[in-house]
């Protein structure tokens, strides 16, 4: 028997000697129904958005369901691997650094005074996005063929490697990343990647390059991760709106389950009438922004 069917059957066996019925059915059936229940909405998620005449929507679309039904191409596919190896070598790879950031990470508002801060920590310490989420940014910028991507918190490059490598014609990424030794590696994950002539890595602040007034990135597709915290994502949102040209998608990363600050963001951005379609993931938060889509509609496709 597999181990973890095993381990249910015991536990079940456990709960039935006990008496506990009740939680027995409640454990199996959700164990059961969670999955099933994901696919229902999946599936009536997909085929509504296929129904849309946006191109937009409908560019949404096709990337998700390319990640659901993992439809990418052979040499999409090697791609999509080498960003992942480049990903695990970042990820063991135990070098001391100085992280520097001056400004605010996840705590603090974007109006306040920052000193920075220096912290001793090994390269493996810096996140980059797993292969379980990546591929959705990579086939959102085949699909939406954008002339520029705007992405807030580039880390090690990792996402923008995703994003960049969907790229098919002349489009180009401004990334943002306010921490060093993040802007030095992420040029290398680029050159190696061999993405770096479509790609800007701008060593700056989020609130300095959104909310300063300095030179206005606009774009067709945003993807904001980081800074984490309710009030300033809710603030960098307004300025995106802003910033967005028509059609434009915003990707809000770890807005379900990060914490109840982005959680809540996410469901204030989502609920705001100018966003005139969302759609919530697993992961990510994706707002269809200045489309002319004439009802606003709002989905789950947890994918
Ligand atoms: C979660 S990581 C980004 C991961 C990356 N997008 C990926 O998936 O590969 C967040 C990054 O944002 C940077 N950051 C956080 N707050 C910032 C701010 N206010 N201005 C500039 N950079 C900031 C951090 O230094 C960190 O490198």
């Amino acid at each position: 028997m597999l181990p973890d069917l095993q381990r249910d059957v015991t536990r079940a066996r456990e709960l039935l000697e006990d008496g506990e019925y009740g939680r027995l059915l409640e454990g199996a059936a959700g164990r059961l129904a969670r999955p099933v229940a994901d696919e229902y909405q999946i599936r009536r998620g997909l085929s509504e958005l296929a129904r849309a005449r946006n191109p937009s929507v409908r560019a949404v679309e096709r990337a998700l369901r390319c990640v659901h039904e993992d439809g990418f191409l052979p040499y999409e596919r090697s791609q999509l691997a080498a960003v992942e190896k480049r990903r695990q070598a970042l990820a063991a790879d135990e070098t001391p650094v100085e992280y520097h950031l001056h400004g605010p990470s996840d705590e603090g508002l974007t109006e306040e005074v920052y000193e920075g801060y220096r912290h001793e920590v090994r390269v493996s310490d810096f996140p980059g996005a797993k292969p379980e989420y990546g591929p959705l940014l990579y086939a959102l910028a085949r699909e939406l063929d954008p002339d520029r991507v705007l992405e807030l918190g580039t880390c090690l490059g990792i996402s923008g490697a995703y994003i960049a490598g969907g790229f098919r014609n002349d489009n180009r990424l401004l990334t943002v990343e306010g921490g060093e030794p993040q802007v030095g590696i992420a040029r290398e994950t680029f050159a190696e990647l061999g993405v770096s002539d479509h790609t800007t890595v701008r060593h700056d602040r989020f609130q300095d390059v959104l909310l300063e007034g300095g030179e206005s990135p606009r774009f067709e597709i945003a993807f904001l991760d980081g800074h984490h915290n309710r009030e300033a994502t809710l603030e960098y949102f307004e300025a995106l709106y802003e910033l967005a040209e028509s059609g434009a998608v915003v990707v809000f990363d770890d807005v379900v389950g990060y914490s109840e600050g982005m959680d809540g963001a996410w469901r204030t951005i989502a609920a705001d009438p100018r966003v005139e379609l969302s759609v919530t993931t697993e992961r990510y938060g994706i707002a269809v922004l200045k489309a002319g889509i004439p009802e606003k509609r709002d989905f789950s496709v947890p994918v």
